[in-house]
């Protein structure tokens, strides 16, 4: 596996979306007018992490590009949780990269509690051999969720799995921050 080649695409591909979704929030300070977004992150996913997900889900060295849909991410946080939706809308109206599958784990959390809008999108870049269309994966989700997912993946790593019960109030505290931010947002409404 040519590793510096293949990483090549993903690395330049994130790069350049990370400028593009943090120049959104630019645009709004400009006018004057609040951002929906918050601040924004990108990664490529390690080798050693790929390498991890080929044996653990058998996968063929041909496929990862299409297999793995998310060598490229980038996070999008807000502060209001309508705010993900108005994210959503600017990305979709967006001409410069495909989208090929949107899942909604804000309003449908998954079974561990984990919340976020998930967007797999199909971005060329131009490099010198020419373009390269890669997969990238945005999460769209509020500093809140953000927190969740940051503390809930801290602690299955320290533990290796989570126990039932710790799984459990995992959840619970998922639903009790996804209410207290709806009361956030009933405020702001309000104002
Ligand atoms: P499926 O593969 O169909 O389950 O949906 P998906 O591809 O949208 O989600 P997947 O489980 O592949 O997770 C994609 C990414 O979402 C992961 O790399 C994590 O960043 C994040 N994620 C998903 N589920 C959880 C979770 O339970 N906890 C945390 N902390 N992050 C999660
Ligand atoms: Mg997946």
């Amino acid at each position: 596996m040519e590793w510096e080649s293949f990483f090549e695409p993903y690395t330049q591909a994130v790069a350049e979306l990370k400028v593009k979704l943090n120049y959104l929030s630019a645009q709004y300070q400009k006018a004057g007018e609040p951002t929906p977004v918050e601040y924004v992150t990108g990664r490529v996913k390690s080798q050693a992490s790929i390498e991890e997900k080929i044996v653990r889900r058998h996968l063929h060295e041909d496929r990862l590009a299409l297999d793995l849909q998310d060598i490229a991410g980038l996070r999008i946080m807000t502060k209001y949780i309508e705010d993900i939706y108005a994210v959503v809308e600017l990305l979709r109206k967006r001409t410069d990269f495909t989208i090929l599958e949107e899942r909604d784990y804000v309003m449908n959390a998954k079974p561990s509690g984990y919340r976020s809008y998930h967007m797999v999108i199909e971005y060329p870049v131009s490099l010198l051999d020419g373009e390269h269309k890669v997969l990238a994966e945005i999460q769209i989700r509020t500093l809140a969720m953000n927190f969740w997912a940051t503390i809930e993946h801290d602690l299955r790593y320290k533990h290796g799995e989570i126990s039932p019960e710790m799984a459990e109030e995992l959840t619970e505290i998922s639903n009790q921050t996804f209410s207290l931010e709806q009361e956030f947002s009933e405020i702001k409404a309000k104002d």
